[in-house]
């Protein structure tokens, strides 16, 4: 982070504006509008700001600027055309340890000012740091868009029922549902409609029946948080994500997606970190049950599809015999977003008519697999868990009829900026192992799909494999 973000209470406090034109008169607006005592140092004053000093809402002080003119103030705004006086000023202002913004200037600030959505009390503060003003501007306009014209008057209602909830409903997690009530129902509904008398009286229902909502148990949602592109999280994800009291994830869950949840839900990891030993599947299903059971609004998010090699299935289980309320939320699977992003087609009309999702996690699982029928052509095959299971895959495919000829694709971290995606032929399976060390996450496609979009991938890849082993065509690896 280049800057640090805060909002300043200027109210009262001393101000100085250097130069007196139209982008000054600006400024003065917004300084004003935060209460500040501005004073306007200028050689000429524009008519904006002479205007605003008949009103008695600046004083002006006609010359050139002084240092001395920073004594007693909080912070300077440099707000002229003439790049020497910016300079100037900056100079002074480091000197005098007062704040110093020159208006496009970065080089010569202390601190920049934000693309702002006012809807005060609430303020949206948008800043790229001075890297790209342009963006920030775009992004203003579409919060612009979604935030209600009077959600300003949403937060003021807020603020005068702060004490009054704050008093009625002692525990911190009935005032956060309390509010969530209000926010994303029929108080939020009345104040957008402009009926605000009734939406004092919905408050007031609302807080009067609180102490039943405050005695309401906890829920469950299992919801699937997709391959690792925070961008592949449907909107209900999102929406439970940002409302649950406790996010409890596991390790293939990228950190992007973690830092969409909402900021003060308990994050509790359950996944195997290196160097530590994992969360058995029981001991996570007596934390969920535990966790739902006093009262918490849990989130399990999982990889990919909750109900696709996620175990959520035993996990429901669990919730089911405790007699505890749960959701499931589908994610996008690890074979469906990963052939996605490495352009390959999971069934193609001239090649594949069906996809099997399998995994080949461990021996026994291995061993139990109905080989003759995966090794059928026509058919692709995502296999989940299978980089330790190279060898059998390959022997027992070709072994049953599958032709060594078969493309592959190994797509590793898939979706996420380092996917790396490895392609060649059935029967290089275990040279391509060894030439590149593959490393989990990373699903195998066998089938004539895993040919395609080579060319054409349109994801970038940042890590490009290593050399080709020996045995192989370099053309067979991208
Ligand atoms: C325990 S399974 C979980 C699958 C998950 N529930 C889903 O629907 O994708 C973990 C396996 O999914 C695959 N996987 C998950 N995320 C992946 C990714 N970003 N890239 C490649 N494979 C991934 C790998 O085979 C990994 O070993």
């Amino acid at each position: 982070m280049d800057y640090f973000p805060a909002f300043l209470d200027l109210k009262g406090k001393p101000c100085l504006l250097v130069g007196a034109g139209s982008v000054a008169a600006r400024k003065a607006t917004l300084l004003l509008a935060a209460g500040a005592d501005l004073t306007v140092v200028a050689l000429r004053i524009g008519a904006s700001i002479a205007d605003l000093a008949a009103h008695g809402r600046v004083k002006t002080v006609v010359r050139e600027f002084r240092r001395t003119d920073l004594d007693g103030h909080w912070l300077v705004v440099a707000a002229t055309n003439d790049t020497a006086v910016q300079q100037s000023v900056f100079a002074a202002a480091s000197e005098a340890g007062v704040f110093c913004n020159s208006v496009d200037d970065s080089d010569n600030s202390s601190y920049i000012t934000p693309a702002i959505v006012d809807r005060s009390p609430l303020v949206v503060a948008i800043s790229t740091g001075g890297a790209a003003p342009v963006l920030a501007r775009k992004i203003r306009s579409r919060i612009e868009e979604i935030l209600p014209a009077r959600i300003g008057r949403l937060a003021q209602l807020a603020h005068k029922w702060r004490d009054r909830v704050r008093h009625r409903l002692s525990t911190l997690l009935a005032r956060r549902r309390f509010w969530e009530q209000v926010f994303d129902g029929r108080v939020a509904s009345a104040v957008y409609a402009g009926r605000i008398d009734a939406a004092e009286t919905l408050m007031s229902d609302l807080l009067h029946d609180s102490d039943n909502a405050s005695s309401q148990g906890g829920e469950a949602w299992l919801v699937g948080a997709g391959p690792g592109d925070p961008g592949l999280l449907t909107l209900r994800a999102l929406q439970i994500m940002q409302t649950a009291d406790v996010i409890l994830y596991d390790r293939l869950v990228s950190t992007q997606v973690l830092d969409l949840a909402r900021r003060d839900a308990d994050r509790i990891s359950v996944g195997k970190t290196p160097g530590c030993r994992a969360n058995s599947q029981e001991e996570i299903n007596e934390l969920l049950v535990s966790l739902v059971a006093s009262g918490k609004r849990v989130c399990r998010l999982k990889g990919g599809d909750p109900f696709i090699f996620g175990r959520g299935g035993e996990e429901v289980e669990a919730l089911v015999a405790a007699g505890l309320p749960y959701e499931v939320v589908p994610g996008i699977t690890a074979a469906a977003g990963c052939a996605a992003y490495a352009g390959i087609p999971l069934t193609h009309r001239d090649v594949s008519q069906s996809v099997v999702l399998l995994t080949a996690h461990g021996k026994n699982s291995v061993d139990k697999l109905d080989w003759p029928s995966l090794a059928r052509d026509r058919q692709t095959l995502a296999m989940y868990m299978a980089v330790h299971q190279f060898p059998t895959v390959m022997q027992e495919l070709t072994r049953h009829g599958r032709s060594v000829n078969t493309p592959i694709a190994i797509i590793e971290r898939g979706t996420t900026d380092q996917q790396r995606v490895t392609r060649g032929t059935l029967g290089q399976l275990n040279i391509l192992a060894e030439a590149n060390k593959f490393k989990a996450p990373a699903i195998l496609i066998v089938g004539e799909v895993a040919a395609l979009g080579a060319e054409d991938a349109w994801l970038d890849q940042e890590n490009q494999p290593p050399q080709s082993a020996p045995g192989l065509e370099k053309s067979a690896i991208y």
